[in-house]
Parts: C-alpha cells; structure tokens; sequence
C-alpha cells in the first residue's frame, strides 16, 4: 500500500523531461491540482539554515511548477501557502510568510501575465496584513481577463471554517424564509465554498512524506486522487510533477460505481 501511495522519481529515469512532457500530454490531463506545499522547514533544517530560508525556496518551486502545469494544459492550480492554524507559529516566521506573496507577485508577475496565468486567491482576507492583502488584489486585478491556467492561493485558508461559513450563510436563508432546510443540496453546499468557480481537484499533492490533509478543502477532495511524495517542496520539480501526473493517469476513477472495469 505505502509503495503505491509514495511513488519516486524512479519512473522512466530515462526519458528526457521535454519526452516525458508530450507523451503526458496524449493523456488526459487533471483539470485542477491541488498541492499542499509541505516541508520548507525541513529543507532548510537539513541545510542549517533558518526555516524561512527554506519558504524563500519553496517560492521558486511555485514558479517552476505554475509554468508546467500551464503548459501541461491544467486549468486551475491551487496551492496550500497558509493555513488557519500556522498562526500558531513563531510570529517572526508568520510575518515573513506573510511578506512572501509580495516577493513572489513583486518578481514573477510579469511572466505569470506573459503566460496569460490568471491569480486567485481563497481563504479569510479579513485577517492577512494590508500589504500582503494588497499584492494579491493587485496581481488578481493584473491577470483577471488572463484565460490560461489560475492559480489559486490558499491563504490563511482552512476548510472547517469554509464549510461553517457556508452553512451559517445557507442557515441565513432558511431564516429568511427563502429556503427551506430540506431543499438545502450538495451544490447549494458547493456554491457557498471559496471554490465555487473552480472544478473540484482531480489530483492532490502533498510533499514531505506527511500523510494528513491538514484542514486543506475537505469537501473538494472527495473523489480526488491523492500522490504522496517523501520530496521536500523546495526539492519538488518538473520531473516530480511529472511523476504524480503520470500516477494519475494511471488511476481509475470509479465513483462508487464500476466505470472502467
Ligand atoms: C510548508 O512547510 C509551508 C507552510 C506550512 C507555510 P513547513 O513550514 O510546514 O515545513 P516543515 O513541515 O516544518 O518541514
Ligand atoms: C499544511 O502544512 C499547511 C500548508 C502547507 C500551508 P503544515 O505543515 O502546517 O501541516 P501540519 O502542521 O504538519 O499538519
Ligand atoms: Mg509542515
């Protein structure tokens, strides 16, 4: 079980990156991926370096697997940068994370426009800093009529708290008298999600050898294939992608029924 779960860059070692990319491309490709970047402080740790050195890494590989994803011909691209609960970290590692949109929109927004890449971002705004708040709405406002990939930003994301909002806004309703509690579906649900214009995720991706979902689109993920990787995310690269796109390619997605079979 844990050998298909963890696949490395064992894989066809010997087919060149730009091969490996058209045969991936004959198939068929996830529409949305989602990724939960795990491991930056490992990384740097390994290095004896301070954990931010290792989210300033992290930001590069950001950079790498937006544009193959884009070139692959996946739409949406969405990427675990915070969560709900890593405020509970030291405030000085906080405030840098919080400093790294702006680094990474302030360097790399002219390519992302140049590749017609379109920025979004999810979670609760209220609470990130005005600066930081303010290099995503900019970068959004740049890339809105952008029609390549999008590339969503979980920030101070956390799915429980998505989920409760959406329920207190549908309970709204119930009380207004618009709705009642047994026309309440799973796409009204759907709807009241941050994701509400995105597809739900066909592969998810986590990196660093954790095994958990760590609060990341708990209703999304029901019928997504999962590619776990022991590969730190500033280590994670197009051949890494590559290696998770091809499992999935592999998958056979049933669900619940007998498609395929
Ligand atoms: C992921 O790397 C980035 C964020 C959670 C912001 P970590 O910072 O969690 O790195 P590890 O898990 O401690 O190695
Ligand atoms: C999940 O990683 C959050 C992000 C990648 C942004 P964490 O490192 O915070 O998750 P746990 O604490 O290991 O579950
Ligand atoms: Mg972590």
């Amino acid at each position: 079980m844990l050998n298909k779960l963890f696949r490395r860059n064992t894989e066809r070692p010997n087919l060149m990156l730009a091969e490996r990319i058209s045969l991936v491309k004959n198939e068929m490709i996830p529409t949305h991926i989602a990724i939960i970047m795990d491991g930056n402080g490992r990384w740097a740790k390994k290095r004896a370096l301070p954990r931010v050195a290792g989210h300033h890494e992290g930001m590069k590989t950001v950079r790498k697997i937006t544009r193959l994803a884009n070139d692959l011909g996946v739409k949406a691209l969405t990427v675990y940068a915070f969560s709900t609960e890593n405020w509970k970290r030291p405030k000085m590692e906080v405030d840098f994370l919080m400093r790294l949109p702006e680094e990474f929109l302030g360097t790399y927004l002219p390519e992302l426009i140049e590749q017609n890449v379109r920025v979004e971002m999810m979670g609760e705004i209220d609470s990130i800093p005005p600066h930081t708040h303010a290099a995503v709405n900019k970068a959004m406002l740049a890339t809105k009529d952008n029609t390549g990939l999008v590339l969503n930003f979980a920030l101070n994301y956390g799915s429980r708290s998505e989920i409760t909002k959406a329920t207190q806004s549908l309970a709204e309703q119930v009380k207004q008298g618009k709705l009642l509690p047994s026309e309440i579906t799973e796409e009204m649900l759907s709807q009241h999600l941050m994701t509400c214009s995105l597809p739900e995720p066909d592969l998810l991706i986590r990196t660093s050898g954790e095994v958990r979902l760590s609060n990341f689109m708990l209703w999304q993920l029901a019928y997504t294939e999962f590619w776990f990787t022991d590969t730190l995310w500033p280590d994670f690269d197009e051949s890494c992608l590559l290696d998770a796109v091809e499992s999935y390619q592999k998958r056979n997605r049933r669900y619940g029924g007998l498609k395929g079979e």
